[in-house]
């Protein structure tokens, strides 16, 4: 499973570092689980040192969510240096301790406490954070170390003005925190920049499913020449079946008929958690049953969707221009997926498909400019209901 995408990202990490590396692609197609399978089985553990920020479980509103993902408070440290401190971090990881092991797991980046509390006690903290960072990645090249920082769901980071898309429970956050909040994405990634392109010191991948905010990246031009995408997308038919023929020796101690693969391809298509999930319930139930259980949860949430937009009109804000959705337009751009998969974007207007994209129904490519629907279910879902 996913060989080619395994060899393109290992050769990345043989090269000198050099670029920002976005892994995108639709919910649940893999990207972490790609990514972890490389720091755990792939990786020479006698040259890397992965540092691992996950933003999966909560959201940054602003700079101290930020560090704190970012950071593991040592708080048995009384070193007050923070080079002595990152100098002994460096060796601790250097000789293979205990320490290192944590970060194939996958583990934030260690900073003493006396460092944490001067930079919380601050007005601008970014400042101290980056050269803590800076410092450390740099003693471990020293020492022949190559660190890789990967964050796991960037956009987490980002609200709705920034990258046009936000959770909704979001939206009363004020103005004033957006725009600090685009400052320090873009502090961020100038530091991701500096750390990449100018020092070469570190590998830097930043995971995402919101292809809102990596189109949002990706146009703005700032990261030009400086950044690089890479889709990790559902799986393709002919490692779906395969990977139906493993999971079925794995769950099932038995094997699937060929019509009974087509048939799960052609509801769940090659997205691996329902792929996964099918052949679990294999182990209590029919087949049939369980597809179209699947199949009738996905149109129950996409009718409910449009059933909704009888009586609210949702507003998107673009440029500071507040446009109304239609429930016809949304409608007319649907029908456009009932007999194709993928879709030019030019063919959506811009608010429709991005109200589509928020409502995870849609997923953009915007390196192709190619909209599709999240996923086989919800493809099969607007085949059948528009
Ligand atoms: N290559 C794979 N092999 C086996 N299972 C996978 C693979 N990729 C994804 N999965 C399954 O799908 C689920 C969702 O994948 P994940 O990596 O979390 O998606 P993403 O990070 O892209 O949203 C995982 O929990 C895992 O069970
Ligand atoms: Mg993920």
């Amino acid at each position: 499973m996913r060989e080619s995408e395994i060899k393109e990202i290992l050769s990345i990490l043989e090269g000198e570092p050099n670029l920002i590396y976005f892994i995108y692609g639709s919910i649940n197609s893999g990207k972490s689980t790609l990514i972890r399978e490389i720091i755990t089985n792939k990786l020479d553990k006698s040259k890397y040192i992965p540092f691992f920020i996950d933003f999966r479980t909560r959201n940054v509103l602003n700079v101290d969510n930020f560090i704190e993902c970012l950071f593991e408070v040592d708080e048995k440290s009384k070193v007050d240096d923070f080079r002595e401190y990152a100098k002994s971090l460096a060796d601790l990881l250097v000789n293979g301790s205990e320490e290192l092991s944590k970060y194939y797991l996958g583990a934030p980046i260690r900073i003493p406490k006396s460092l944490f509390d001067k930079i919380f006690a601050k007005k601008d903290k970014s400042g101290d954070v980056y050269q803590y960072m800076e410092y450390l990645f740099a003693k471990l090249n020293e020492k022949g170390k190559i660190p890789i920082l990967i964050f796991d769901v960037l956009e987490n980071f980002v609200f709705q003005n920034l990258c046009r898309s936000a959770p909704k429970n979001l939206q009363m956050i004020k103005e004033l925190t957006l725009n600090g909040n685009r400052l320090l994405l873009w502090s961020l990634f100038q530091f991701l920049v500096a750390l990449t392109k100018v020092q070469h010191l570190c590998h830097v991948f930043c995971l995402s499913s919101d292809s809102l905010f990596i189109e949002y990246v990706y146009n703005t031009g700032e990261l030009e020449g400086r950044a690089k995408y890479i889709l990790i997308e559902d799986f393709d038919k002919e490692t779906s079946l395969k990977f139906m023929d493993f999971l079925a020796k794995e769950l099932l101690k038995s094997e699937l008929s060929k019509e009974q693969k087509e048939l799960i391809y052609s509801y769940v298509g090659g997205k691996p958690i329902d792929i996964i999930y099918t052949i679990n319930e294999m182990k209590y139930r029919k087949l049939e049953d369980i597809l179209n259980e699947m199949l009738n949860d996905s149109i129950q949430k996409l009718d409910m969707l449009l059933n909704k937009l009888d009586y609210i009109t949702p507003k998107i804000s673009i440029e500071n221009e507040i446009i109304e959705i239609k429930k016809e337009d949304v409608v007319n751009a649907l029908k456009l997926f009932k007999t194709k998969y993928e879709i030019d974007k030019k063919a959506i207007s811009t608010p429709v498909y991005i109200y589509l994209i928020k409502e995870n129904i849609l997923f953009l490519n915007p390196q192709k400019g190619i909209l599709k629907p999240q996923s086989y279910l919800v493809w099969n879902a607007i085949k059948e209901i528009v």
